[in-house]
């Protein structure tokens, strides 16, 4: 299959930023500006308490909602965790699970990612799957081992029929909110070593299908270039996100 068959994702990660009353100033900023723009799908993943606001503004417009993690139960005892079920009554569609900021900063591993991706994908969100190697590990030159491992442990036991719903992220580390950028062709390669991987584990057909974006310091000025590449199906994009007039041009260089 080529490129061009396959859906562009343009999504923005807004971290931890953003109250409720300021998604909602950013979002009718972005609306008009996004409207219309029919190459791409145009995602926003916000913190929890953004969500109500996120999924009101953004009714009967070409903006879809997600969230930043899920919990991998389906309720109990996990004080501040949020599940699947929670996330699709409010309206959320995509989920990102796996972000390095989640694996580094709170614990989180190629088995709770496992979980959660399984849990999500159960409750028929989108995942938007995040994998990625470190400084160090890019210059041992064991980049590829790093994301074909990842990407086996993080989708063991996802088959093949729910790989509609699941979108690789790869983000190298040492790129996110850096300002240091993959070149064209280091995201296009290790892009193309995940497709290699989810043919390996899929099948040739599934590998062509599946989204895999690129994330890390993806900006309005970079973007074109590396969704230019034919391994690039989109963009995770972080500090860019926050600025409607930048997010914009990310998503007209996806048309
Ligand atoms: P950045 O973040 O665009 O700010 O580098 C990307 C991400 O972490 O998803």
């Amino acid at each position: 299959m080529d490129k061009a068959k396959r859906p562009v994702v343009i999504a923005g990660n807004w971290k931890m930023n953003k109250t409720p009353a300021e998604a909602k100033t950013l979002i009718e900023e972005l609306k008009p500006m996004v409207s219309g723009k029919k190459g791409c799908d145009i995602v926003l993943c916000v913190p929890y308490v953004d969500i109500s606001v996120a999924v009101e503004s953004t009714k009967g417009t070409n903006i879809k909602i997600g969230a930043e993690n899920v919990h991998f139960a389906e309720s109990g005892a996990y004080t501040g965790e949020i599940s699947s079920k929670m996330l699709k009554e409010c309206g959320v569609e995509y989920v990102i699970i796996g972000h390095s900021e989640r694996r580094q900063y709170f614990a989180e591993t190629d088995e709770t990612v496992n979980l959660r991706t399984k849990a999500a994908l159960a409750e028929g969100l989108k995942v938007i799957l995040c994998v990625g190697e470190v400084k160090e590990q890019r210059l041992s030159g064991i980049t590829d081992e790093i994301v074909s491992i990842q990407t086996k442990l993080d989708l063991a036991g996802v088959n093949a029929d729910d790989m509609k719903n699941v979108i690789i992220a790869y983000e190298p580390v040492w790129a996110i909110g850096t300002g240091l950028t993959a070149t064209p062709e280091q995201a296009d390669e290790t892009c193309g070593v995940i497709r290699s991987t989810l043919a390996k584990l899929y099948g040739e057909n599934i590998a062509e299908s599946t989204v895999i974006q690129y994330g890390g310091s993806m900006n309005a000025k970079n973007a074109a270039e590396l969704l230019a590449k034919k391994n690039v199906d989109g963009g995770l994009i972080g500090g860019a996100s926050l600025k409607a007039p930048d997010f914009t041009v990310i998503v007209e260089a996806a048309q």
